[in-house]
């Protein structure tokens, strides 16, 4: 017997108690580890997925406005403004008290056309900034947990990443653009965002030593996040991570995972082989992370595998599965075997 989902999704009996199988075991584990669990939430399917909401309201309790606080969106044009995206993942977010991460503030992406070229001057550029920021964080106030107010701003070489705020401002943009985030909404944490920053590298080298400055001079900085977008095939240093999540944990920031997804299309082996090298990445983050004191949210970069930024576009004869729930929305053997690990509380090097 075939069921037709209100999704148009066709799946079998079987397949739909796989759903309900994942009855929140890892939000529950994680919570009695104070640690929040959340997905990048996408409009669409929020608003006409009643399985997406039921999956995303039963699973998580934070939640990551994958694209819809972005400029791109959120500020088409100089004078105008446009929330219905962002308030209904906030709403859907408040009514269930989850939290939010607020995405994002400050990006060298994501920027809409009035902005890229209208060749304004530094003092133009500033006074735009400020008014991003003030108007935006300002909607939410009290109802964003965290916001990335700067994302990806140092490259993997550890040098700053070339943007039209750098470009235009230099440096002192950076501790304006929390500042003036701070003075928004001051119940809000501010955080920095990076991608790649996961191991020992002059690449975190470079964000430790920015986070430390600007906490030394009075910033408003209280928390990083590392995005954690994986390629399971280039492998990683679990001993490196630890100890780079360490020291920032040691610099009295709160830790988050803020877009974790593990590509496996470049793996060796059938996709079930390599869900079975995924699921086992997922428990040796989750246990690393889980080690970490200051370490308190883990967020998955899209709630299942229909809705990723890697599915979205891959190489012609790819195939890929990188987060926790299938395209079906089945539970994998990942979600599973972080929910053992955070049960088991085990440190690293554990059984
Ligand atoms: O909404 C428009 C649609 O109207 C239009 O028809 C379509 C075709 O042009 O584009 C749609 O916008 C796309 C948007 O995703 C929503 O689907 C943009 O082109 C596309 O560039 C955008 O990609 C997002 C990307 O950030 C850039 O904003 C990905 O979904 C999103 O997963 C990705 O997420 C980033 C994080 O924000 C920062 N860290 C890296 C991560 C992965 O790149």
């Amino acid at each position: 017997m075939i069921l037709i989902s209100s999704d148009m999704q066709p799946f079998s009996p079987e397949r739909s108690a796989d759903v309900r199988k994942a009855t929140g075991q890892l939000r529950q584990a994680a919570q009695e580890r104070h640690i929040m669990v959340g997905s990048a939430v996408r409009d669409f399917p929020l608003r006409f997925s009643s399985r997406y909401r039921r999956l995303l309201g039963g699973e998580f309790n934070m939640l990551t406005p994958e694209n819809a606080m972005k400029w791109d969106v959120v500020h088409p044009q100089r004078n105008t403004y446009n929330f219905s995206q962002a308030d209904r993942i906030v709403d859907f977010a408040s009514k269930r008290e989850f939290a939010v991460r607020g995405h994002t503030l400050v990006w060298h992406k994501a920027l809409p056309s009035w902005l890229t070229k209208g060749n304004f001057s530094p003092d133009e550029l500033r006074s735009i900034l400020k008014d991003h920021i003030t108007t935006v964080v300002g909607r939410y106030k009290g109802k964003v947990y965290v916001w990335d107010v700067l994302n990806e701003i140092i490259n993997e070489s550890g040098q700053f990443q070339p943007s039209i705020w750098h470009t235009a401002l230099g440096e002192q943009y950076i501790a304006d653009a929390f500042r003036i985030a701070h003075q928004a909404d001051p119940s809000a944490k501010l955080f920095y965002n990076e991608a790649g920053a996961e191991g020992l590298t002059p690449h975190t080298d470079a964000v430790y030593e920015l986070v430390r400055k600007l906490r030394s001079q009075g910033v408003p900085i209280h928390g990083i996040g590392f995005q954690m977008h994986i390629d399971a095939v280039e492998g990683l240093d679990y001993e490196g991570i630890r100890k780079n999540l360490e020291r920032f944990s040691k610099l009295g920031l709160e830790i988050h995972i803020t877009e974790m997804d593990i590509k496996v299309q470049d793996l060796p082996g059938t996709m079930e082989e390599r869900l079975k090298v995924q699921a086992e990445m997922y428990r040796k983050i989750m246990q690393v992370a889980s080690s970490i004191p200051n370490f308190k949210a883990w967020v998955q970069w899209g709630l299942t595998d229909k809705f990723s930024w890697i599915t979205d576009s891959l190489p012609a004869g790819k195939k890929d599965s990188p987060l926790i729930f299938d395209k079906y929305f089945r539970p994998k053997e990942a979600y599973f075997s972080m929910t053992d690990t955070l049960r088991r509380g085990r440190k690293p090097g554990g059984k």
